[in-house]
């Protein structure tokens, strides 16, 4: 048995408090199929997700079986089944894929075979069998319906929460999607709640839910909503309500609510504490599914792989390309260096001829780091954004932000550590760059690409849409180059300001650091900004990737329910 007990939702607009949600109280037996209907904007998803614990109530409790959810805690999350109004499936992967995934992610299983057996089940239970091996872009609505459904039927929930899944589709395809969740309510211990806008096919519904500006005016048999609102048919139930206040509405509910509620079976089901809902796996079995989905989606999406290859290729060209004739004077020059120059014509010629040189390795290791950076926000950006209300829906059903995050900082470091050790491999095997310790060299571009790739991914978990997120990304990559100092000088004061949220800067200073010496000397004539010391470094390049790390951590906890 499902009852809320005066449950007010409340948000506040300036100083007025407005109530979305005003003196609900209803009673739901296990065992049940029920709709909410009433006119767009009248509180139906509101309420759904309250039920579902998304929303906190403002005032008032929810009871399960006896239990008040409020103060004794929510239900478990496999106990919740949840399908909002928008997709909730990978396009890239298979029915059974996205299917076999939630299992994974939601039920611990004991074995393959235990695994495979569920996930049969559940595809036989939501009529998916015979499209199991179709891509999800392919689908139908009805069929994407369906895999919604699907999806919430891994844990085998006690509530089985539905909003407006029947909205746009044809009507024979909504019947079949009606039919579908009247089968899954006939089990004792479950109860399905269907949000809908549609007032036609309400017969298969145990009962109605009629909601007005967040106030319940009427709830039984759907055969008695005509005779209740005085309507020739149910579709005329909203012209209806627009004819008298939804407090009026509501008052009269409430001298009928106990007449209605007599025909209710009222019965506690069994024992109200026996949990029949799957246990959630841990965090580790979560890490490696959400990983090598990763993997799968990554290597299916033929864009996103053409785009990485193409990156991870020219990007190393372009370093070299744009500097061929500094490419000729850095191998010829490295034999040559002053030290016995006699005459005072050549010595001023070499030294020309050097500082020229030592702008010359500054500008192809910027170029390099610069490239990382831009690689790095492309890794990450979308990577969080892109996918947030799918996220957002399976945090709900049970998998852990800390799971999630790890398997795109696992699955990110494998980009990052591919991009810039070829970078460092390619350019040096051409340029040649007089560096004392190449190994701390291509470290330091780890570290940039790896900094930029964890900021971004901190971006990517705040941000509302892939789109904002992709922006921010871009604009701080393109400012790295003018702070970073190395092409023009910053005033003094703006350059302490700003050089340490600049990555490319550390990274490029780290690997001046590192410059022999004889070249430093002239880099350092040629650069008029301060060049930090490889420790120094390497310390603020890692404090970078920890606060990007940490910022996606915040992100990805945080709720961020669109609608
Ligand atoms: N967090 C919020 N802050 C402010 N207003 C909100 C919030 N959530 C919902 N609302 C408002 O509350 C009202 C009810 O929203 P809800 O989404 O529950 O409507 P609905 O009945 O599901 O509508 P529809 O049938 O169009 O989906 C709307 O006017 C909506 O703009
Ligand atoms: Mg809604």
């Amino acid at each position: 048995m499902l009852e809320l007990d005066d449950i007010y939702f409340t948000i506040q607009k300036g100083r007025e408090d407005i109530h979305l949600l005003e003196q609900v109280n209803l009673r739901v037996p296990t065992g049940h199929f029920m709709a909410i209907v009433g006119p767009s904007g009248c509180g139906k998803s509101t309420l759904l997700k309250l039920i579902a614990g998304i929303n906190q109530e403002s005032a008032g409790s929810i009871f399960w079986n006896g239990r008040n959810l409020s103060e004794e805690g929510d239900l478990e999350h496999s106990e919740i089944g949840y399908v909002p109004q928008f997709s909730i499936a990978y396009d890239g992967l298979t029915v059974e894929e996205n299917v076999e995934n939630a299992v994974k992610l939601r039920v611990k299983t004991e074995n393959r075979d235990e695994l495979y057996d569920l996930t049969d089940k559940v595809l036989e239970s939501a009529g998916l069998e015979a499209i199991r091996d179709r891509p999800v872009k392919v689908l139908s609505g009805g069929q994407k319906r369906r895999l919604s459904l699907a999806l919430e039927l891994v844990t085998d929930p006690v509530l089985l929460l539905c909003d407006e899944v029947t909205s746009g589709l044809d009507p024979k395809s909504e019947q079949e999607i009606v039919e579908l969740m009247h089968e899954l309510s006939r089990n004792e211990h479950r109860i399905v709640v269907n949000v809908t806008h549609s007032l036609a096919n309400l017969d298969l519904y145990d009962s109605v839910l009629v909601l007005d500006t967040g106030r319940v005016v009427y709830h039984g048999p759907p055969r008695a909503i005509e005779h209740y609102f005085s309507v020739a048919k149910a579709e005329d139930v909203y012209p209806q309500l627009a004819k008298r206040k939804p407090e009026e509405w509501a008052g009269s509910w409430d001298k009928h609510r106990d007449s209605y509620y007599e025909g209710f079976p009222a019965k506690p089901s069994g024992d109200p504490d026996v949990s029949v809902s799957a246990e959630t796996p841990g965090a580790a079995v979560q890490f490696f599914a959400l990983f090598f989905r990763r993997w799968k989606i990554f290597f299916r999406d033929r864009g996103q792989l053409g785009l990485q290859i193409a990156i991870l290729i020219l990007f190393p060209i372009l370093v070299v390309i744009f500097a061929p004739d500094g490419v000729e004077q850095v191998k010829r020059l490295s034999e040559s260096l002053p030290g016995n120059l006699a005459e005072y014509e050549q010595e001023r010629d070499a030294v020309t001829f050097n500082l020229n040189l030592g702008g010359i390795v500054s500008g192809l290791v910027m170029f390099q780091v610069i490239l990382l950076t831009l690689m790095g926000s492309n890794n990450s950006a979308r990577e969080i954004a892109g996918e947030r209300e799918i996220f957002e829906k399976e945090k709900l059903g049970g998998v852990r932000p800390s799971a999630y995050l790890a398997s795109k900082v696992a699955f990110l470091a494998v980009l990052v550590t591919i991009q810039s050790v070829w970078m460092a491999i390619f350019v040096e095997s051409i340029c040649d760059l007089p560096s004392d310790n190449q190994f701390a060299h291509t470290i330091f571009l780890l570290l940039v690409n790896g900094a930029m790739t964890a900021i971004c991914l901190g971006i990517s978990a705040l941000a509302r849409t892939a789109d904002q997120a992709s922006l921010l990304s871009i604009y701080l990559v393109g400012f790295q180059l003018p702070l970073s100092g190395a092409v023009l000088a910053l005033p003094h004061l703006a350059g302490w300001l700003t050089r340490p949220f600049i990555s490319a800067y550390w990274s490029w200073a780290g690997i001046m650091d590192v410059m022999q010496k004889d070249y430093l000397r002239y880099i350092k004539e040629v650069t008029d900004t301060w060049l930090a010391p490889m420790w120094l470094s390497l310390i603020v390049l890692l404090l970078h990737i920890l606060v990007g790390l940490f910022i996606a951590y915040v992100g990805v906890k945080k709720p961020k329910w669109e609608n």
